[in-house]
């Protein structure tokens, strides 16, 4: 699944165990870059690339990859190098992706609120104009600014048009897209009437449609249904002479915050492989946005217990990392297994889930420092005993981590690091209290008519 992985503890009796990012131990990464830190594995990251890709051969998928679940210059480099387009929903991430050395032929740019600036940095970039990039489109009053700006500066551009197709992802409120009552793309049955408006427009041309209903999505349904939905649209499209080029699926795909908690690559794409096969020997391109399936078991989040302090019935250990660098539990309530990276060899986890079932576990609320309540990694959460010093692994982090994190009382931004083998990379400095205050060192007065 990941190299993230407890090994025994050489530099103890062997009583011990220790958890090492792929050769090397945690606490030695945490001696090296401080804490809290992000820690990426490389060869976790490419592995799960080359999964997904193996996965969905038969259908050639150009994959773009999510910038927005961890735009790491280094992360997106690996991917771009090995492969990957961009998936961005913003200028800063189109931004990224090109500093990664990724072309803007690869990159399609979703987003329901693209400024006239982006588009025009979008297009100026070639965003659109050759290879399998595209604008995917989200509402009717975009269009109209997208080809504007198009014709103003006499560019071309591909557009797929982002369609909302009506299934249920069955996941968290926030993060399901596919629903009618989204604020995302236009509900499939207005497809038809925007084809037929906006279908033959000769600076943004509509060749694709574009897909996507939620994240995480941990069963396959509802992807069969809403690509079922697509095809049928592409089908009745082509009946009034629209010819659909290319059909991007969007992300979603599960990630394992607990063992085996989501289907494995290789099912989504057998049940969504069938569906496409024989479109796709007929020349229809697909796209493919992951992120959190990529990136979410290649990162950890390493955190220091500063104190352990008990109120009434309950023990809490207060840890260095807050809401500010994790926000996912304190939004989504979101599960993340945590563990002690040192720890006896009989409380070695052999997996990770909600419940451990080992002898001797003692229940615990895992905090950070930050001034809200609602600041909280695990609520009651069963672990070994903990003391104040030692190093907590909070795993499945790579995804929605460091991409959702602030700077909320006044925290710098956290390192981040890449491990390949035994060697590490600090691939995001830690932030100073100087880049803290940096922006405002000088205030400039405006002056106003
Ligand atoms: N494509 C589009 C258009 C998206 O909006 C997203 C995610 C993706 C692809 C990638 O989805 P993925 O493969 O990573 O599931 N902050 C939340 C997740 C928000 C997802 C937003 N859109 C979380 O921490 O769970």
């Amino acid at each position: 699944m990941d190299h993230f992985v407890y090994r025994p503890d050489r530099h103890d009796g062997g009583d011990h165990v220790a958890m090492h990012c792929e050769q090397l131990p945690a606490e030695e990464i945490a001696r090296l870059a401080g804490t809290p830190c992000y820690v990426y594995s490389k060869a976790t990251l490419l592995e799960h690339y080359q999964r997904l890709t193996a996965a969905f051969a038969p259908l050639a998928p150009l994959v773009c990859y999510s910038i927005k679940s961890c735009g790491n210059l280094s992360i997106c480099k690996l991917l771009g190098e090995a492969g990957a387009g961009m998936d961005v929903v913003s200028g800063g991430e189109l931004y990224r992706a090109l500093a990664a050395g990724v072309p803007a032929s690869r990159c399609v740019y979703a987003g329901v609120g693209k400024t006239d600036a982006e588009i025009e940095q979008a297009l100026d970039a070639g965003l659109g104009a050759s290879g399998l990039g595209l604008f995917n489109v989200e509402s009717e009053e975009e269009f109209e600014n997208i080809a504007r700006i198009a014709r103003r500066k006499n560019a071309v551009c591909n557009a797929a048009l982002r369609v909302n197709p009506d299934v249920d992802p069955k996941t968290h409120r926030y993060t399901s897209t596919g629903k009618k009552e989204s604020k995302f793309g236009v509900d499939i049955e207005r497809a038809k009437a925007f084809f037929r408006r906006f279908g033959r427009d000769p600076h943004c041309r509509l060749c694709g449609i574009h897909l996507h209903i939620g994240s995480p999505i941990y069963t396959t349904q509802p992807y069969v249904e809403s690509v079922q939905k697509a095809t049928a649209l592409i089908d009745e499209l082509a009946a009034e002479g629209f010819t659909i080029t290319t059909l991007d699926l969007g992300g979603g795909f599960g990630a394992d915050y607990e063992t085996d908690q989501s289907p494995t690559l290789a099912a989504y794409a057998d049940a969504i492989v069938p569906l496409l096969a024989a479109r796709v020997l007929r020349g229809l391109k697909i796209i493919l946005e992951p992120g959190r399936t990529l990136v979410a078991n290649a990162g950890v989040l390493l955190t220091r217990v500063l104190y352990i302090k008990t109120s009434g019935e309950k023990t809490f250990a207060i840890c260095d990392a807050g809401m500010n660098d994790l926000l996912r539990p304190s939004l989504y309530q979101a599960f993340h297994f945590i563990w002690p990276c040192r720890t006896t060899a009989s409380f070695a986890p052999a997996r990770r889930a909600k419940d451990m079932a080992i002898d001797g576990l003692l229940p615990i609320d895992v905090v950070g420092p930050i001034c809200e309540s609602g600041d909280f990694f695990a609520v009651d959460r069963p672990l070994p005993p903990l003391r104040r010093g030692d190093l907590l692994a909070i795993y499945t982090a790579g995804a929605y981590g460091m991409a959702m994190a602030s700077r909320y009382n006044s925290t710098p931004l956290p390192a981040e690091v890449l491990v390949d083998g035994s060697t590490l990379a600090i691939v995001r400095k830690r932030e100073s209290y100087e880049d803290l205050i940096a922006h405002e060192r000088s205030p400039e007065p405006v002056v106003t008519g």
